[in-house]
């Protein structure tokens, strides 16, 4: 390990750090290869607590290597995180930035969802400061990312709880409605439906024919099973997993039916080993962006490579879902 300063030529010299909106496990992972890159290359760091709302109070606090010690592995975001309504005004931005200003802060790292990166590109617009993204969100639904940190974790949480679902839905014979986050995306929905061999994986993905419950587990081939999970996405357009059980109660009275929704659980926990490393090296890659003097971007993982994607794509484009998974989801629920 390297303990000296590499110095890295680039205009910044202080950089900002700040997670905003939804926490996601691995942001504290993100925030410390921020931080210690950014000292490796012989830069200031200063935290920026509760998202824009402490750009735009000043609430900012100097980070050295050991403030972001035995974090790696902690849920949630050591600098907290805000849903900033403020941010969405030219004068709370204009406030930020002469805050920024005043602390000598001059380039920002944004880890966060879309929202965060809409205000990041606005601010970029407008002030002279960089700003690179890094994308933190339990939803992975971000264009021009594979991966955004805390999706694994999340997922995992998932598929978990189902597991301990289907332990109670098959002693008592159950249908179960199980709601999952992903905000106005089926990914953790697709992916935890896979990983727990649900018979049923509504998302807002799928159109037509997909969403017929009827269909899609008392049709054709399929053997009439004891226990039944179907996990609903929350951004589903037919509402979430009540609505879907309601509609299904009435047609099929005989069935026991039951609902979960797992809310914020998903959000928390100790990162697993792959949203450690991304977010490690997507926190780091940042700053590198930084310095290499990118504004208005962020950095993604594309088969397993670091990448940069303006901010502009990442939020204006639309992340699919893998239509094959879905097929297999179909395939292997018979
Ligand atoms: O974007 C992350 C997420 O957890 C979504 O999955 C969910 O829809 C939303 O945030 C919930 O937000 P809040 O914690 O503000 O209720």
């Amino acid at each position: 390990m390297p303990a000296e300063i590499h110095f890295k030529m680039g205009k910044i010299n202080k950089i900002g750090v700040l997670t905003s909106g939804g926490d996601a496990p691995g942001m504290n992972a993100a925030i410390r290869a921020v931080v210690r890159t950014a000292i490796y290359h012989g830069r200031e760091v200063i935290g920026i607590r509760q998202g824009y709302t402490g750009m735009i109070n000043s609430d900012f606090l100097p980070l050295v290597s050991t403030s972001v010690s035995d974090i790696l592995q902690k849920g949630g975001t050591i600098l907290k995180s805000s849903r900033c309504e403020e941010f969405r005004t030219p004068e709370g931005r204009k406030k930020a930035y002469d805050n920024l200003k005043s602390a000598g802060i001059d380039g920002l790292v944004v880890i966060g969802g879309d929202g965060s990166f809409t205000g990041a590109r606005l601010f970029c617009e407008e002030f002279d400061i960089p700003i690179v993204g890094v994308p933190g969100t339990i939803d992975n639904d971000i264009y021009g990312t594979d991966y955004t940190i805390g999706y694994d974790t999340a997922l995992n949480t998932v598929i978990q709880a189902v597991d301990k679902i289907r332990d109670t839905a098959s002693s008592l014979d159950r249908m179960f409605f199980v709601e999952v986050m992903g905000a106005e995306a089926g990914f953790i929905a697709l992916y935890s439906g896979i990983a727990t061999g649900a018979e049923a994986i509504i998302i807002p993905e799928v159109k037509g024919e997909g969403r017929d419950l009827k269909k899609l587990l008392f049709e054709g081939n399929r053997r009439k099973k004891s226990s039944n999970i179907i996990i609903v996405a929350e951004g589903d357009e037919d509402g979430g997993a009540f609505a879907w059980a309601e509609k299904f109660k009435k047609e099929f009275p005989d069935l026991d039916i039951r609902v979960t929704v797992l809310g914020h659980l998903q959000r928390g926990g100790s990162p697993t080993a792959t949203d450690r490393v991304n977010a490690s090296r997507l926190g780091s890659a940042a700053v590198e962006a930084l310095l290499d003097d990118q504004k208005s971007v962020m950095v993604g993982l594309q088969n397993d490579e670091i990448v940069l994607v303006p901010f502009s794509k990442a939020i204006k484009l639309h992340k699919d879902v893998n239509r094959e998974l879905l097929n297999l989801a179909g395939i292997l629920s018979i």
